[in-house]
């Protein structure tokens, strides 16, 4: 059942040109398809022609004009074959899909009673048969018929050249795409929407009409992205040279979706989550967030669309490159340590987690069983971690050209990685040979650093050890290429010391290469003994292991000039005592705060204020699952005591502190999502949450008074949040009432008015999740509803992994149902589950038990593939 990479072969026959006819039905939509198809010049001449169908009834079937005889083609679950077709045909075909009961999310479906579709992957053989390959590529001309009253709004990929009306109050639109595309990148939207309207003008002066289509409930929730999506247009001009190439670019907002969005081409279909925001239903979080998505989907317009994948397995080639440009777009917007920052602690807990479980996989699968599976962190971050090594490894300008030379060499074709590395090999004239396992090879790199200063000789040597643990499949590892950006502190000056290695001055934050499984680098002219800042702005994706002394992180604390390494010497620290506590813990000992944290909180309190945003994330203790990360065995329970202990603690120490924080980034300032104000918001709501955590009286009326002024939702979400989350029930019961009254009718708040309940430590969350499951407002066949109660409730670490099982339980309820409705987001569920082996006994037994039952079920692949991985 698995495909493999190495079974690769080239399309026997192509398809030039497509075109398609809908006729709308919620029950029994008519697709006809006229395709323009021809042999490969080097297939066989009797090469079979084989077509992807799924859920198609077919109704008739022509070449060239002629009926095809049933005796003359073999249909299946999977498919069509036909075994003799000429050179060159036309391949007509009619059939029925039934939208409205398409609760995959994959394919053409309905959500809120408009149509709209999902073809990538391997969505578009849901529609009508085709080779559904990203290797075809084809241009499109689609023509849509529906309902005048309910769908007064049709729309597909391209430009619209015809519209007209019909018998019956029906009426069509018909589109044209004149660039070649993949079926994965068709997309069809129709019902009652309205639109914002605006306009981009390209560096060559064309203009292009810029629409956001919404429910009209949702029109004044556009501004933002609209804004983003020009930011976007321009960035991309200035960044990478890269102009859209159409007159209409537009972009849907759906309430179903099974993933952030979707690249179709002129036609960007979003999860209304990823598109729609205003100050008083959305955060600063979902406002970044928007921004992020929406330039994303904008720059797979060229590394995505113009240029596409030849096969499943390259989906990094475009998604990692995709992320490290939105990544990079994000960080030139707003402030870009604090960007590096929070997508570092992301990827660190939940990619690394990825790597070191039962699916681990490489950035290029050699293959798999469901590609919707493959959707994951591995390919999309730390794909996006190796382009930005890449463009470490060759400079800005090397990059550049390289990226130049990609996009106009392969213009218009289906490409590999190969392909992409090629070019930056060439525009700088670097070898990647090795530095290509980090496409091939699963499992995060551990380094071992050590350091020593030899006070006589002036010099300072490093050891550097590589080692990448075994995974599935994987158990013996090659040494990788890993790009160590660093630095010497001098533990005097207080400042980068120059480098000097092998005689050659690199300056004072260098990037030395470390290729064998051990190497020394020795540094000369080392006036003063240093600490290390090892691995600055996270240049590789791997985990640094240092001795440094708690004194020595304190001193990077305050002293490092790299803002990311700043950052986690503060984590490290607060590591290295969360670790006693962890202990103290288990081990029935009074738990005793290490005052050094303490110290180092206070001076990053009292110090002369830098960037706000970046103090507010130094501020911030490391999650619960990143403690858990570095844990050999996890300890739910005594993780959260021991950080609870630690917040509590600041608290106590600093309270008059986080007092004069929070009064002095209180603003009366209408709302606006700038790194000014979303800086501003985030530390007081850190100050905010310290004081919650020991139930201070001023802090709780400052809190009160916050959720009541309803200034926006950042304030507001943020305080109803610490009153649900505290012990004081008689204060978070009537806010959530109000909060969840004022917004019934909205999905995107009420969304977030599920999740703050269900992410409470308190022990009752359990009977409340399953209280909540019966409320009018939850379905199982909105993913967003789904991610945020069940999704996030297995998130809630000391309630989901309570000792009775009964967590786990309820998981495995809903991914078995789930299974039916939506294998996709059933298979994604999961992933909590999955991680059994970092658990104790008792809980390894529960969450396998609960995978056994989970696999003694009917299964769709995409839950089979996860569940066997898990339980193998
Ligand atoms: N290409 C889309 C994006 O990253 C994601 C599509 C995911 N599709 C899916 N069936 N999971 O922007
Ligand atoms: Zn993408």
């Amino acid at each position: 059942q698995p495909v493999y990479l190495s079974d690769y072969q080239p399309p026997a026959y192509r398809v030039t040109h497509t075109e398609l006819t809908f006729d709308l039905d919620p029950a029994a939509t008519r697709v006809k398809a006229r395709l323009l198809m021809e042999r490969h010049p080097e297939a066989d001449a009797n090469a079979p022609l084989v077509l992807n169908g799924e859920h198609l009834k077919l109704i008739s079937l022509a070449i060239d004009a002629t009926p095809v005889d049933a005796s003359a083609y073999e249909l299946d679950d999977e498919g069509l074959r036909i075994a003799q077709v000429p050179e060159r045909f036309v391949l007509e075909s009619e059939v029925e899909i039934a939208p409205q009961e398409n609760t995959a999310l994959e394919g053409l479906y309905q959500s809120n009673g408009m149509y709209c579709t999902q073809c990538e992957a391997e969505g578009f053989r849901r529609i009508t048969f085709y080779p559904d390959r990203p290797d075809v590529m084809a241009t499109f001309k689609v023509t849509v018929i529906g309902d005048q009253q309910q769908e007064p709004i049709l729309l597909a990929n391209g430009n619209p050249i015809e519209r007209g009306e019909l018998e019956g109050g029906r009426h069509f639109v018909t589109w044209e795409d004149p660039h070649p595309k993949p079926c994965y990148l068709f997309a069809l939207v129709a019902g009652n929407l309205h639109s914002v309207e605006d306009h981009f003008t390209t560096m060559s002066g064309r203009d292009v009409t810029l629409q956001i289509w919404v429910e009209k409930d949702n029109l004044d929730k556009t501004e933002h992205a609209m804004a983003s999506l020009k930011r976007a247009m321009e960035w991309d001009e200035q960044a990478y040279g890269r102009e859209y190439d159409l007159d209409l670019f537009m972009i849907v907002a759906v309430n179903d979706f099974n993933m952030g969005a979707m690249e179709n081409k002129g036609l960007n279909i979003f999860n209304s989550a990823a598109v729609l925001t205003h100050p008083q239903t959305a955060t600063d979080a979902a406002f970044q967030n928007v921004e992020g998505i929406v330039a994303h989907e904008y720059f797979h317009n060229w590394s995505g669309n113009r240029v596409t994948c030849r096969d499943w397995f390259q989906l990094s080639l475009k998604e990692g490159f995709t992320v490290f440009r939105d990544q990079c777009f994000s960080a030139d917007t707003n402030s870009a340590p604090v960007k590096r920052i929070q997508d570092v602690s992301f990827f660190r807990t939940a990619q690394f987690a990825e790597d070191a479980g039962p699916t681990a996989h490489p950035i290029r699968p050699d293959h798999f069983i469901e590609i919707t599976n493959f959707y994951t962190l591995t390919i999309y971050e730390k794909g996006a971690e190796v382009v930005r090594m890449l463009r470490n490894l060759v400079g800005e300008e090397s990059f550049r050209r390289g990226s130049d030379l990609y996009f106009e060499r392969f213009d218009g074709q289906a490409v590999t990685i190969e392909d992409f590395v090629g070019c930056m090999a060439e525009a700088s004239g670097e070898d990647f040979s090795q530095f290509m396992r980090w496409y091939s090879q699963a499992g995060t790199p551990d380094i071992d650093a050590h350091g020593e200063y030899d006070y006589v000789q002036g010099e300072y040597h490093l050891t550097l050890r590589q080692r990448t643990p075994a995974t599935p499949g994987q158990p013996d590892k090659l040494p990788l290429h890993i790009p160590v950006r660093m630095g010497l502190v001098g533990t005097k000056s207080g400042q980068d010391l120059t480098l000097t290695l092998n005689g050659e001055k690199l300056g004072k934050d260098a990037v030395i290469h470390l290729r064998d499984d051990e190497q020394t680098f020795v540094f000369t002219d080392v006036a003063e003994a240093p600490v290390p800042s090892l691995l600055r702005e996270f240049s590789a994706p791997v985990k640094l292991h240092y001795p440094y002394s708690r004194e020595d992180l304190a001193f990077l604390l305050t002293h490092d000039s790299d803002g990311f390494n700043r950052w986690d010497a503060g984590q490290r620290l607060a590591l290295l005592a969360l670790d006693d506590l962890i202990a103290a813990h288990r081990n029935g000992v009074e738990k005793v705060m290490d005052s050094r944290v303490v110290d180092a909180f206070r001076a990053l309190l009292s110090g002369p204020m830098s960037d706000k945003a970046v103090l507010a994330e130094m501020l911030t203790l490391p999650s619960e699952a990143y403690i858990a990360e570095q844990q050999p065995i996890v300890d739910v329970d005594a993780i959260h005591a021991a950080r609870e202990f630690v917040r509590q603690s600041l608290a106590v120490a600093l309270r008059d502190e986080f007092m004069a924080i929070y009064e002095a980034n209180v603003t009366e300032e209408a709302y606006a999502p700038t790194p000014e104000q979303i800086a501003q918001r985030s530390l007081k709501n850190v100050a905010l949450s310290y004081l919650m955590s020991i139930e201070d009286e001023q802090g709780l009326a400052l809190c009160e008074s916050q959720f009541a002024a309803d200034h926006n939702m950042t304030d507001v979400r943020q305080a109803l949040t610490l009153l649900v989350h505290s012990d004081r029930d008689d204060l978070a019961s009537p806010a959530l009432k109000a909060f969840g009254e004022k917004w019934a009718h909205d999905p995107l708040v009420m969304d977030q008015w599920f999740t703050v309940q269900v992410s409470r430590p308190q022990p009752d969350v359990l009977e409340r999740v399953k209280y909540l499951m019966q409320h009018p407002a939850f379905s199982l066949k909105n993913p967003n509803r789904v991610r945020a109660l069940v999704g996030a409730f297995a998130q809630n670490r000391v309630n989901f992994h309570r000792l009775d099982g009964q967590g786990y339980q309820l998981l495995a309820d809903v991914v078995i149902e789930l299974n039916r409705l939506n294998p996709e987001i059933a298979a994604r569920l999961i992933t909590p589950l999955t991680r059994w082996q970092r658990f104790d006994e008792t809980r390894q037994a529960l969450m396998r038990s609960e995978l056994e039952r989970i696999k003694q079920q009917p299964l769709s692949s995409n839950v089979y593939e996860v569940v066997e991985k898990a339980l193998a």
